[in-house]
């Protein structure tokens, strides 16, 4: 049964039942057979502070300053935009601008769901296949079609970045380059002291049972070699920084 909110059609509304079969699948597996995706370009590994976002997207930021608001985006968003700009700095092959616009959007749709089903339903049992999650994502496209077209995105920009958003939480694979590397931003937050330390609290979790979830969960689930590169440095890092060694 359906959970997904059909109040607004997206290109993935219409996808086939099984997200491996879509066409958009088939093409970006077939196009990176090896997993992790290698890097094409360099790879930085230095603690994420060292290299904050340089995005020149402040007018764009400014938009949903309202949707920052929610669920930690404000620590959450911006963190994850600087993963993104490095990831897009290892594969220069990707279109850069719709990562960035991508990952900038991706939760604002938080703002605008039942904040009060968040943790109890965005974080507990199978929250990947909860409705909120859903509901989070499809609100967040409708983010993104108010505030990009008066910034100059044009129709068709505008509808790739939904197509991003669309599924970003719920669907298990990724349809383009810029797909995957919006997927591994959003996770390497996490592995960054300020991602562990938030994270962790919506899951209730110590951090040290946190940090062993985000290496036998969260690593594997990285489609790219210079997003595992980057969350090893990170986990290493903040293991020894929070003494997750002793406080367990
Ligand atoms: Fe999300
Ligand atoms: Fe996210």
């Amino acid at each position: 049964m359906s959970t997904r909110n059909t109040g607004t059609p997206t290109p993935a509304a219409s996808a086939p039942e099984s997200p491996e079969a879509d066409p958009r699948a088939r093409a970006f597996a077939a196009a990176h057979p090896v997993r992790p995706v290698p890097a094409q370009g360099l790879v930085e590994t230095a603690p994420i502070s060292a290299t904050p976002a340089s995005d020149g997207l402040d007018a764009l930021w400014k938009a949903v300053v309202h949707e920052t608001r929610t669920r930690g985006n404000d620590i959450h968003l911006p963190i994850s935009m600087a993963y993104a700009e490095r990831l897009c700095r290892a594969y220069p092959s990707a279109d850069a601008e719709l990562v960035l616009v991508s990952v900038l959007l991706h939760d604002t749709g938080w703002a605008h769901v039942d904040e009060s089903r968040i943790i109890s339903e965005g974080f507990a049992g199978d929250w990947r296949k909860a409705a909120i999650r859903y509901e989070h994502e499809q609100q967040g496209c409708e983010v993104a079609r108010r505030v990009l077209p008066g910034l100059g995105y044009g129709a068709g920009f505008i509808e790739r970045v939904c197509e991003i958003i669309d599924g970003h939480d719920t669907r298990p694979v990724a349809y383009s380059l810029e797909d995957a590397l919006m997927r591994d931003a959003d996770r390497l937050w996490r592995f960054d002291q300020a991602g562990i330390a938030l994270a962790s609290s919506w899951f209730a979790m110590d951090p040290a049972a946190y940090t062993d979830r985000l290496a036998v969960e969260i690593v594997p689930e990285l489609i790219t070699q210079a997003a595992v590169d980057m969350a090893t440095a990170d986990l290493s890092r903040s293991n020894a920084l929070l003494k997750t060694g002793v406080l367990r």
